[in-house]
């Protein structure tokens, strides 16, 4: 289970290390968190001991549902310039879409929406089935599978890649480098960083091939939009991305495209598998999808946070916080803020209302996959129970720490099922 529930957590706010990866061993560490929102709702986290992170500041830990959506609306005051993760990698400051402000995030975002409007996702819905059966029958001839890998990454996978306008045959080698790559940061499987350095490097030329071939044949996907975007600059030039925006974009949209929804469908098993009658529900319901499409998320809300910067001196509950400081806003504790949802740890599928801070707290950067994600979630979670009669796990799971670097941090890794 995604509870978090893990023996060694530390039982007082003052010892809480955020940064200690093994927190997150057995999921998203809920318990922890319970304990700051009662104790500590917005907590000084100091600076990491351990450089390994290579994190060389305190930040402010945002527990409570209500304080996690007010920031994340105020982006003025509380920028994005530095990036999401809490190590600032000088090369991204202000050069990609979660990391800018402004008028240029607002140009950038109006530049790729168009890749991504509920019109657009709807135009993608039968490839999305299409895939979806030819995964789930794939599945159901082998028998026994590892569920996140042989299920709940193949159809982000496709889909994002359709999207994006990446061939069919490139696309395992390509994804096997981000899957890879973030899989890297995990400590209990460090692999040398001039490794990690290279695999970054590869998908760089695999984005700059790509853009060229774009170039010269273009088609109607994200990637032709961005390689032959010109943008609007405020003297009234006009500006081709850069390589460096270009690389990094190409970077954000395969890994937030990929990974998240992943995380969410094997999550959203996992639940499914824990609680019987509300899989039966939804075999029968077709109406139930919906809300358990949300209800899933919620649950397994799988980006661990998204870090700020305050622009001006402010408070928060009365705690002071000031100009040039961090701040990081935890999405899956929001999601479980008892003043904000019922029994916030149970699964209830006709959860309602359900508004979850999964996607964000409704600011400027809200997910611009979120209409992506909840079909591709609805998709294959009808696609599978019209197909499969039975679902069992037949081994624990396993989860990849990738670590407080990675706003992610946690994801499942290995979900052994048996289906037919
Ligand atoms: C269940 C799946 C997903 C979850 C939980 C998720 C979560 C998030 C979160 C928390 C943010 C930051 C929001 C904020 O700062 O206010 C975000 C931003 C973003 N997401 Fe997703 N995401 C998911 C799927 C996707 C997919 C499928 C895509 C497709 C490309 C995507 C693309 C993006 C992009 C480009 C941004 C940056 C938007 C901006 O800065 O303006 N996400 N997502």
């Amino acid at each position: 289970m995604p509870n978090g529930s893990t023996p060694s957590s530390p039982i007082r706010v003052e010892d809480v290390d955020l940064t200690e990866s093994e927190l997150f061993r057995h999921g998203f560490a809920h318990d922890v968190f319970r304990l700051l929102r009662r104790g500590a709702p917005v907590h000084w986290h100091p600076m990491p001991e351990d450089a390994s992170n290579e994190i060389d500041e305190g930040f402010w830990v945002i527990s409570k549902y209500e304080d996690i959506q007010a920031i994340n609306r105020d982006s003025e005051l509380f920028s994005a310039f530095d990036g999401p993760a809490l190590p600032v990698r000088e090369e991204m400051r202000g050069t990609m879409i979660v990391s800018m402000d402004g008028r240029e995030h607002d140009r950038l975002r109006k530049l790729i929406s168009a890749g991504f409007t509920p019109r657009m996702v709807g135009r993608l819905e039968e490839q999305a089935r299409e895939w979806a059966r030819r995964i789930v029958d794939d599945a159901l001839e082998r028998g026994s599978c590892n569920f996140v890998h042989d299920v709940a990454y193949q159809l982000p996978m496709h889909m994002i890649a359709d999207i994006m306008g990446i061939p069919v045959s490139d696309r395992k080698e390509l994804f096997d480098l981000v899957k890879n790559m973030l899989e890297s940061t995990d400590p209990a499987n460090p692999i040398p960083e001039a490794e990690a350095m290279a695999m970054q490097v590869q998908m760089f030329q695999y984005a700059q091939a790509l853009g060229k071939e774009k170039r010269a044949h273009p088609g109607e996907d994200v990637w032709t939009i961005l390689s032959t975007a010109e943008i609007q600059q405020d003297d009234g030039e006009s500006e081709a991305l850069s390589e460096i925006e270009l690389d990094l974009f190409f970077m954000i949209l395969t890994i937030a495209g990929s990974e998240t929804t992943r995380n969410a469908i094997a999550l959203g098993m996992m639940a499914l598998l824990d609680h019987p009658d509300q899989l039966e529900t939804l075999r029968r319901e077709p109406a139930a999808m919906r809300p358990a499409v949300e209800e899933i998320i919620r649950f397994a809300s799988p980006v661990s946070y998204f870090a700020r910067r305050a622009t001006r001196d402010t408070e928060v509950r009365g705690v002071p916080i000031a100009a040039g400081q961090r701040v990081t806003l935890w999405y899956p504790s929001g999601n479980r803020d008892e003043d904000a949802f019922t029994d916030p740890d149970a699964f209830d599928i006709a959860r309602d209302p359900n508004h979850h801070v999964a996607f964000g707290g409704g600011g400027r950067h809200f997910c611009l996959g979120a209409n992506l994600a909840r079909r591709e979630i609805a998709i294959l979670f009808e696609e599978l129970l019209a197909r499969a009669s039975e679902i069992e796990t037949t081994g624990p799971p396993v989860y990849s720490v990738q670590g407080i670097r990675n706003p992610v941090y946690v994801s499942l890794k290995e979900l052994p099922v048996r289906m037919a």
